[in-house]
């Protein structure tokens, strides 16, 4: 990377961006769009950490083939990342440690221009692809490509980054099996997916869960404790219980860190300790929680997603090349195609109560706390 651009002012010029937390297959997209965009005799820029690169954060950077070598199988992102990078709700330090938020989004199209960027190819979920839409609306042309571990973004089927936490979550389900079995215990299993309960549901069908509670089916702590105590009876003496970080019990709310509300959004977290108090309360087995947090966003994207992230940069150069501006790439099996902004943003994809993997996980037996 270097941190010279404009260098081919009479070329075509893109950029590509990567916003919200991370997810793996980011290095795989951005290896496709560089590639994509140098085949085609385009220039390629970096900005760096979100949208952040634009508005003086960090310099916007040129992108050759070097900079791309062997990255499909990295996790993270080489540009970096940011989840409070919203040009709309900029974050502005005060003197007294407190924070205020400034609009410099007119600041940030206008550096595009400047640089002589024709479109931005912004990767990122649904916090990313809500400012590319506004971005767009403000005439400055652009491609999103979704991605989020949590599978929750509107439009398209699935999205990169997800099969990787699903299949963490799933080893992480085999290892906790064996130590709850020792034990004798109840081990309840924290994930991520924010509003959408796909990871819990995934991990918990594949990882042999017996109770998976998501936050589309609100929880009641008693029907859990009567799947503990019904094991219990049948000689099978611990049980392992995945829930959602969005989980929510019955007439109650979502659990949230205390105090921590990042960019205008709450951070999700404690939903096993209210779980395992419960379980441990009114069934008298020993219990106890594990979070996996971070871990579902780190690592090498598996086969899966790394085909899928190649091929949402690839199809995200061929929509600036085709003119399918201000659309998201979207996967609709077999195909990648792109959908418009606007729709893709306009409703959140999360477990449908009809969907074939809760049919299954009720018909193995499994108690979705209902
Ligand atoms: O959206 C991805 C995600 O990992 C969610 O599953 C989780 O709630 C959130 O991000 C955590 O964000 P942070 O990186 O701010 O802790």
């Amino acid at each position: 990377m270097t941190g010279a651009y404009g260098t081919y002012p009479d070329s075509m010029c893109i950029a590509v961006s990567t916003g919200g937390g991370d997810a793996p297959g980011l290095n795989a997209v951005i290896r496709a769009v560089v590639l994509g965009g140098l085949n085609r005799g385009w220039e390629v820029l970096g900005i760096r950490r979100g949208f952040g690169g634009l508005l003086g954060d960090s310099p916007v950077v040129s992108l050759d083939r070097e900079d791309v070598r062997g990255l499909t199988n990295v996790g993270g992102t080489i540009l970096g990342t940011t989840n409070r990078g919203n040009p709309f709700r900029w974050p502005v330090p005060q003197a007294d440690g407190t924070w205020t938020e400034a609009d410099r989004s007119d600041e940030l199209v206008d550096k595009a221009r400047l640089l002589g960027i024709r479109a931005v190819i912004a990767v990122g979920g649904d916090g990313t692809l809500r400012i590319s839409a506004d971005l767009a609306e403000k005439g400055l042309p652009m491609v999103a490509v979704p991605k989020t571990i949590d599978n929750d973004v509107g439009g398209t089927w699935t999205t990169f980054g997800f099969d990787t936490a699903v299949s963490t979550a799933t080893d992480a389900m085999d290892k906790i099996e064996s130590t709850a079995e020792s034990h004798e215990r109840v081990m309840v299993v924290e994930v991520m997916g924010r509003y959408a309960g796909w990871i819990a549901l995934h991990a918990g069908l594949a990882g042999s869960a017996h109770a998976i509670l998501i936050p589309e089916i609100p929880f009641d702590l008693d029907k859990v404790c009567d799947k503990v105590r019904q094991r219990e009876a049948l000689g099978r003496k611990f049980s392992v219980i995945i829930v959602a970080e969005g989980a929510v019990p019955k007439g109650g709310s979502a659990v949230l860190k205390a105090g921590a509300v990042v960019g205008g959004t709450e951070r999700l977290g404690g939903v096993s300790n209210l779980v395992a108090e419960y379980v441990q309360e009114h069934t008298g087995k020993e219990t106890r929680t594990v979070t996996l947090g971070h871990l579902q966003r780190g690592g090498r994207p598996t086969t899966f997603d790394r085909l899928l992230a190649l091929r949402f940069g690839a199809a995200a150069v061929r929509a600036v090349e085709q003119g399918h501006l201000n659309h998201m790439v979207a996967f609709d099996p077999p195909n990648v195609t792109t959908v418009p902004l606007k729709e893709a943003v306009s409703q959140a994809h999360v477990v449908p109560l009809d969907c074939d993997q809760i049919r299954t996980a009720r018909e193995l037996g499994i108690a979705m706390g209902d």
